[in-house]
């Protein structure tokens, strides 16, 4: 029986992926993520997160054979998947088609007696297999790897130049820049690797990914934003039951909820630095208006932020990903310009006066909600599609909004994204911050509550600005670059192919270096003799009055 099962269960995944081709597989993950694009969010998520359930993380040597390793581990059931990447070392990730293999391989797995180091006795899914066991001749080629990193700018730049439209450059930079289907599910590994280690605390815990990782705009090594979810034990969803008992013996009582999330993240912080197997620089910053933890996982590159009764941000990683969804121009023109951004210097991995990269995306989403037709819908629109279902009220905030596709229509706006994203520098170029707010609930502009030069208002917490961090500085800068970039495209435009055939043109020439060192110079002689430049004016003037009539209202 035994032999059986084992031939049976390699036969079967053989011919489910071995045999098959790479170029075969990228296109079925294609066409699932094709799929995956109108899948409602919770589904979406509970589908990944059960994956990961049902999978484990190994460190291999580097000369492994995939062929043996795979008939070794399919020993323990079907496995379903099965990828290989670098990080410090070679990694699998191995998704088995029942979790019952997980317990078997468990059962198969001895802890090491390391000379010097004492293990702690905890079986984690993260494993290793000995060099000697898998090993191929190092004559052989070793297994493929997947890169979880996209390409150097410099390559970027290029590889946009050689594209025949801006509209294509949008699409291939999107292509380079987004989450992979496997980088995705190492993401939800992660997640699910470390909520083993939060269940000593809290058994029926989850720990979710949010932000980038899951609202359809992160680009491949973004951070791992994570929410330690008690929801399923703290009574908020449980209904008023008969019995009369109510839990006392859950949580010793504290002040405020605040307080509450800052001890639960600091015994989880502490369990994550003692225990947590390549979690390295371990950070409570428990103080912090989200308190959080952060680490760096090793075996999968990820930097970590972990926090807990975040179920607002959860909300707007869904909206992101629902705006994200609804016209396949929106994630291309948001990557596109987060990557922008990010080479001017606009946006940073380091917290300060910059613009962040989900402001920036606010501000991407209030623009197409501005054109006429608008591409996107506003958030009030939204709520008013929901279904009983989709009701949610967050610490007294109304978060209602449509969950899933099927009420979409046919698209009435059909501006091309060489267009829309010369409209959208002309449109940030010229916007009067001084005055105005962006708000992505009503789609129009509202007049500022308060003074920070930039308000963007948070969807789910009207009170609250999301870019309430950025300074007088870089609202300027980033008005200036919208200004040149509009002006640069204006010049080139579709037509601006440079005569060789490598020469950056279109969005390829938006992300020289060049721009922002201008930028820089013109700001200095600007601060010198003129208060803003002529010809830029003039050239906005000209593109605001209305080549083709369908450009932003004036404001
Ligand atoms: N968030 C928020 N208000 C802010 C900043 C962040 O509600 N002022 C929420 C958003 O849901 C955001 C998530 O926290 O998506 C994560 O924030 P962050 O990591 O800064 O942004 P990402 O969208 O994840 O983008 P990045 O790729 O830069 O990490
Ligand atoms: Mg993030």
């Amino acid at each position: 029986t035994f032999f059986r099962s084992l031939h049976k269960n390699y036969f079967c995944f053989r011919r489910k992926i071995a045999s098959k081709t790479v170029a075969a597989k990228i296109q079925l993950s294609a066409k699932k993520e094709a799929k995956d694009e109108r899948k409602s969010f919770s589904t979406l998520q509970e589908e990944r997160r059960e994956q990961a359930e049902r999978s484990v993380l190994i460190s291999c040597p580097p000369n492994i054979s995939e062929t043996k390793f795979l008939k070794h581990m399919s020993r323990h059931g079907n496995i379903n998947n099965c990828f290989f990447y670098e990080s410090f070392g070679i990694y699998a990730v191995v998704e088995f088609s029942e979790k019952e293999s997980i317990a078997s391989l468990r059962e198969a797995t001895s802890i090491p007696s390391i000379q010097h180091e004492t293990a702690v006795p905890f079986k984690t899914r993260l494993l290793s297999v000995k060099a000697n066991n898998f090993s191929l001749p190092s004559s052989q080629p070793s297994v493929q790897c997947l890169k979880q990193t996209p390409i150097g700018i410099k390559e970027l730049i290029l590889k946009l130049s050689r594209e025949d439209s801006i509209d294509q450059q949008l699409y291939s930079l999107m292509e380079e820049y987004q989450l992979t289907e496997e980088n995705i599910c190492l993401r939800f590994l992660v997640c699910s690797l470390l909520k083993d280690i939060a269940a000593a605390y809290f058994p029926e815990c989850i720990i979710r990914p949010f932000g980038s990782s899951v609202n359809g705009f992160g680009k491949l090594g973004c951070d791992l934003d994570m929410f330690l979810d008690l929801d399923a034990i703290s009574g908020r969803n449980i209904k008023q039951a008969g019995g009369g008992l109510s839990l006392e013996y859950q949580l010793k009582k504290t002040a405020s909820e605040r307080a509450a999330t800052q001890s639960i993240l600091s015994v989880i912080g502490e369990c994550v630095d003692q225990f947590g197997p390549g979690c390295v620089g371990v950070q409570k910053i428990l103080n912090a208006r989200c308190p959080l933890v952060r680490f760096a996982h090793q075996p999968s590159g990820f930097q970590c932020d972990l926090t807990a009764n975040n179920r607002v941000a959860m909300k707007s990683s869904e909206l992101l990903y629902l705006y994200g969804g609804l016209d396949k121009r929106v994630r291309a023109m948001v990557l596109s310009l987060r990557c922008w951004a990010r080479t001017h210097g606009l946006t940073s991995t380091i917290p300060g006066a910059w613009l962040t990269n989900f402001s920036l995306t606010a501000m991407v989403i209030f623009f197409l909600q501005r054109r006429s037709p608008a591409v996107l819908p506003t958030l009030d629109q939204l709520r008013d599609l929901a279904g009983p279902g989709d009701k949610c009220t967050i610490e007294g905030n109304d978060c209602t909004f449509v969950s899933d596709f099927s009420w979409m229509q046919d698209q009435k706006n059909t501006e091309t994204l060489e267009h829309l994203l010369q409209e959208f520098f002309v449109f940030y170029g010229n916007f009067a911050f001084s005055r105005m707010s962006v708000n992505i609930r009503k789609g129009k502009e509202q007049n500022k509550p308060d003074t920070f030069p930039l308000h963007i208002q948070n969807p789910f917490e009207p009170s609250l600005n999301v870019s309430k961090n950025v300074n007088a500085t870089q609202l300027e800068r980033l008005v200036t670059l919208c200004q040149e970039s509009a002006w640069l495209l204006q010049e080139g435009g579709a037509s601006g192919r440079g005569p060789a055939r490598d020469s950056p043109w279109g969005m390829a020439a938006l992300l020289l270096p060049s721009l922002s060192q201008s930028v820089r110079t013109k700001g200095r002689k600007r601060k010198a003799r003129e208060p803003a430049s002529e010809r830029i004016k003039s050239l906005l003037d000209s593109l605001k009055s209305g080549k083709n009539g369908s450009s932003a209202k004036p404001h």
